[in-house]
């Protein structure tokens, strides 16, 4: 099969994948633009009794370790932050709508989101070590959570193929994403650019999707966040922190450390939070399994 007719059957999978929920939508909608209160998205919020109940299960789990239980909504929004509702919204929307893999697959899905929930801990706590924005941490959280995701629809349309993508990638001791532009013709990453863009996500999330694996080409505005990602994801590798499939991706370079202004003992230092981190993000997989949509 060419490689345009196997870019088209993972664009018409996409096609067919859950439309975000409208609420959500909307959130997104009205968190980007300037000048947004939490009144406006009270009001937005409180129409969906799910999501309001998602964004009341996070503000109260072990993530934001809060001591008295928070039980008004406009509390909630207000101690969390717009940005972090809008991502809250967002990630769990994406993760129920594409998060399981089918039966079989040839990537295991209980490896993957733990190597996603890794990369978006430690991605946070880069971001934390090097004073970002405290406004801006969730999004570190976000992008590393959510920057494999082009891989789903790629295991789950491919099956076989698929399978030999991950044999190659070992046998030829290439990063996955190489293995997948051999095998496939094209990779995660543009097929994660392919469902950002289905679902409007834009911004600072799209551009850690696509460009986690090509920090010297990309040229946008959120270079920190990207390459905090793309180290991010090194880490986890290298520590075994569940697994996506690669096995020798490609060591960060040097210019990248020194934009970011850390180096990789860092890993060492971070080892211990890590595992820590995981186990309270663990929230944001769990807020969608339990309406059983994910
Ligand atoms: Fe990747
Ligand atoms: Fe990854």
């Amino acid at each position: 099969m060419s490689e345009s007719q196997d870019l088209l059957r993972v664009q018409t999978y996409i096609g067919k994948m859950p439309a975000l929920p409208v609420t959500v939508t909307k959130v997104i909608e009205i968190c980007n633009q300037p000048g947004t209160s939490p009144v406006d998205l009270n009001k937005v919020i409180s129409v969906d009794p799910v999501l309001m109940a998602r964004v009341m299960k996070l503000i109260n789990s072990a993530y934001y370790g809060l001591g008295d239980k928070v039980t008004s909504l406009s509390r909630a929004i207000i101690m969390l932050g717009i940005n972090t509702v809008k991502n809250l919204a967002l990630s769990t929307a994406v993760v129920g709508a594409i998060g399981k893999g089918e039966p079989a697959s040839p990537l295991n899905m209980q490896g993957f989101w733990r190597h996603s929930l890794g990369v978006g801990v430690t991605a946070k706590l880069i971001a934390r070590k090097r004073s970002v924005d405290p406004r801006l941490i969730e999004e570190y959280f976000i992008a590393g959570l959510l920057h494999d995701i082009g891989k789903i629809p790629m295991n789950n349309v491919f099956k076989e193929r698929y399978l030999a993508v991950l044999s190659r990638a070992d046998r030829e001791r290439i990063s996955l994403a190489d293995a997948e532009r051999r095998e496939l013709g094209f990779d995660h990453t543009d097929v994660g650019r392919q469902i950002g863009t289905a679902w409007n996500i834009g911004g600072a999330v799209i551009d850690a999707v696509s460009a986690h694996h090509n920090v010297g080409g990309y040229e946008g505005e959120h270079r920190d966040l990207v390459a905090t990602v793309h180290v991010a994801n090194y880490f986890m590798n290298l520590a075994e922190v569940g697994f996506a499939g690669d096995r020798f991706p490609g060591t960060p370079s040097q210019e990248v450390y020194q934009r970011l202004g850390i180096g990789l003992s860092l890993l060492d230092e971070l080892e211990t939070a890590v595992d820590t981190e995981i186990a309270k993000a663990e929230v944001f997989l769990k807020v969608v399994d339990e309406r059983g949509g994910a």
